[in-house]
Formats: structure tokens, sequence, C-alpha cells
């Protein structure tokens, strides 16, 4: 695997929007196929359409990753479609609600466990026994939190998911040793986009606190002190799947300014 990933096959979960939108582009941009994965038929729709506008070639796949069956089938179709698949990046996930344990409701947690963790999981393994273990090649990314080190009260379901995906790409790496296959996990901290303004909001609504200053406050928390851009967690994205990092696997990649 080079930089150049013409002819390749990268499947982006999430890709209906924020990080994954953009993953889905530059990895296109780099000569890649990709296979967007996403619930919202109308928004990866979006995301396809700017990719052929950019020249790129993209496919799109809805389902619900939640559920085993649909994972099965997402991977069977995308290996119907381009007969190869070089890179998942499991990049989907929810925040869940927001709430302390003393309060925690079991729907919360198997929501949140079912989309950041067992889904991952899942397509994993599909990925490796329908394409990267009879090829003998293939790049495994999850996308995790920096919320699952420093963590926040009312989101032990999120951090508790979200540092599972560590555990679970360094046990892989591990069990998939000489296979071929690298994985790794992309520690994100607060990223510009959607998903960042509506906790702003959130938060600055529930603790009765201005949502501009909180938002400079939260942008402000990590050594760079600034936001983290989704293009910059794209790059290392790219590169973990490239040549370039042909000696990295089992391995946390903090992309979260310091
Ligand atoms: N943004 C941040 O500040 C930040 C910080 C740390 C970590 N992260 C991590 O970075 C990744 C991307 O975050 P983001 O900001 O781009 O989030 P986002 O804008 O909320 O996007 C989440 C994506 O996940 C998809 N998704 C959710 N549930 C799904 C399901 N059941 N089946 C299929 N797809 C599902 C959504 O698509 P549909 O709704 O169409 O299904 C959407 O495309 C996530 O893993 C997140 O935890 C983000």
């Amino acid at each position: 695997m080079s930089s150049d990933f013409t002819g390749q096959v990268v499947v982006i979960t999430g890709a209906s929007g924020g990080i994954g939108r953009v993953l889905a582009r530059r990895y296109a941009a780099r000569g890649a196929n990709v296979a967007l994965v996403a619930r919202r038929s109308d928004e990866l729709a979006v995301t396809a359409g700017v990719i052929a506008e950019e020249g790129g070639a993209a496919s799109v796949h809805v389902a619900d990753i939640r559920e085993e069956s649909l994972c099965h089938e997402v991977i069977g179709a995308i290996m119907q479609r381009w007969d190869r698949l070089d890179v998942l990046v499991n990049n989907a996930a929810v925040p869940g609600i927001d709430q302390r344990v003393s309060d925690a409701t079991v729907a919360n947690w198997q929501n949140v466990f079912a989309t950041n963790l067992f889904a991952p999981m899942v397509l994993a393994r599909e990925a490796l026994s329908q394409a990267m273990i009879p090829a003998g090649s293939g790049n495994l990314q999850f996308v995790s939190s920096a919320a699952a080190r420093v963590v926040q009260p009312k989101k032990a379901h999120y951090a508790a998911a979200k540092l599972g995906l560590s555990a679970l790409a360094q046990t892989l790496a591990l069990e998939l040793g000489t296979s071929g296959v690298r994985v790794n996990t992309v520690v994100v901290g607060s990223v510009a986009g959607e998903l960042f303004d509506s906790y702003v909001a959130r938060r600055a609504a529930e603790d009765g606190l201005d949502p501009g200053e909180l938002r400079s406050r939260l942008a402000a928390l990590n050594k760079l002190g600034r936001l983290v851009q989704p293009d910059e967690v794209a790059e290392v994205s790219l590169w973990l799947a490239s040549d370039a990092a042909s000696a990295i696997t089992g391995q946390d990649i903090n992309v979260t300014g310091g």
C-alpha cells in the first residue's frame, strides 16, 4: 500500500456527514474507490455526489450498523461491487444521551455500545473474513475519542465504548500478527463541526453558560489551543493506511491537539 490509493477500496462508516464525509472525499481524491456506509441515504448521496464532482468514485450502502446481519450484507455488497476491500475506517458513532451513572438506563448504554463498539467489531470481522484474510493484506482503523481518556461527567457510556475500541484494536493486531493486516485506533480530540456545536449548545443550556464562552473554553483545552480540523484527522487516517506507516500496528494515534 503506498500513499496513492488508486484501485484500492476503502470503506468509511458514518460517511453521511461530519468527519466521515471528509475522510471519504480525501481517500477518493487519492484515487480510492470509496464505499460509503450510514443510515441516511440522502446524506450519503450528497457525499457520493461531491466525490463524483471531484472526479472520484463511490458506492453507497445504506445500513444501520447496529444490525449484525446488515454488517454482513454491507461487506458482501461492497465485495460484490468492487471485488476487494483494502481499508475499513470504523468512524460511525453516536454520543448517546448524557446521563450520570446514578441515572443510567441500560437502553442508552446498549445503543451506544451497539453503534460504537459492537458494530466496529462485527464490521472488522466481516472485512477480515470476506476480504482481508483471504487477500493477505488490509488495514483496519477505529475512530476513538479523547473523551475516553479524559473522562467527563454524564458520558461514561461513550467513554467506556470508545476505550473498548483500543482493546479491540490491540487484540486484533496481536491476533492478526503476520497476516498482512494492520490495525490501529485514531483517537480524536474536539473536532470543528456539528457534533461539537451540538455538544456545546447542550452543555451551555444544561449548565446555564454562555455558548460562545463555553465553545472558546473547550476549544482551547488542548496544547494547541484550538479545535482539530476534520482534514487533520483524515491526513492521519490516510497515513496509517499507507506504506509510510507499514510498521505501525496495535497503536492509539492521538489526533487531539496534544
Ligand atoms: N466531532 C468531534 O469532536 C469528535 C471528537 C472525538 C471523537 N469523535 C469521533 O469521530 C467520529 C466521527 O464523528 P463526527 O463528529 O463526524 O460525528 P457525526 O457528524 O455525528 O457523524 C456520525 C456518523 O455516524 C453515522 N451513524 C451513527 N449511527 C449509525 C448507525 N446506527 N448505523 C450507521 N451509521 C451510523 C451517522 O450517519 P447516519 O445518521 O446517517 O446513520 C454519521 O454519518 C465518531 O466516531 C466520533 O465518536 C468526534
